[in-house]
């Protein structure tokens, strides 16, 4: 993937280095705080550009907006897509905002809220699940997913012993499929 630097991609990577205290020291898939760190988003970036491109996913659902990484990769990546994702710290809703005008599109809609109550009633072509990381959310988060009758779950942080330990524990009824070059993402699916 030839790598956007437009306006958006400066402020996710002035949010990486500034204001992510605002969203308790979380950082999305674009994080410049040490160049060591946006080498290693490359790569991942990399082949979640690709597995969109093969994919094409039209419906998508994203817990956990951040600063809006995922919504700057869908633009830079999918000529058609509605995203519709959350996150329990508001000031996503401006970053979302700015995103969408500078596109000049208003194909991200941000919902203020936990991915429990997102999730109610909700389902997507694709999940990207990047939320909170703690073992048993993330455990109870899966099974909220599939209820919704979501497909295909990309999990990010994969690499993660507590996000794998919850998924795998989960009871769930997904299968991994396909993992990321680092093993920082996987791909979930029910056939
Ligand atoms: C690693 S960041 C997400 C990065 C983003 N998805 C991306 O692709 O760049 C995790 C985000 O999840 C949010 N979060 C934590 N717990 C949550 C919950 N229960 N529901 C929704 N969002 C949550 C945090 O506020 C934080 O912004």
């Amino acid at each position: 993937m030839v790598i956007v630097k437009d306006e958006v991609w400066d402020r996710l990577i002035y949010n990486s280095q500034r204001k992510r205290s605002e969203w308790n020291g979380n950082a999305g898939i674009v994080d410049g705080i040490t160049p060591n760190e946006l080498d290693r988003f490359l790569i991942k970036v990399d082949w979640l550009h690709t597995q969109l491109k093969i994919k094409r996913p039209y419906k998508i659902l994203e817990i956990g907006t951040n600063y809006g990484s995922w919504s700057w990769l869908l633009y830079n990546t999918l000529e058609a897509f509605e995203l519709e994702t959350c996150d329990i710290v508001e000031e996503s809703r401006d970053e979302i905002l700015w995103i969408n005008s500078y596109y000049k599109k208003d194909w991200v809609k941000f919902h203020h809220l936990s991915s429990k109550e997102f999730l109610i009633g909700r389902s997507g072509d694709l999940v990207w699940m990047d939320g909170n990381h703690d073992e048993e959310w993330v455990k109870d988060e899966i099974l909220w997913i599939q209820s919704g009758g979501s497909k295909e779950v990309w999990v990010d942080d994969w690499n993660w012993e507590e996000v794998r330990r919850g998924v795998l524990n989960s009871g769930m009824k997904y299968k991994v499929v396909e993992e990321s070059p680092n093993k920082d993402v996987a791909i979930l699916r029910i056939d």
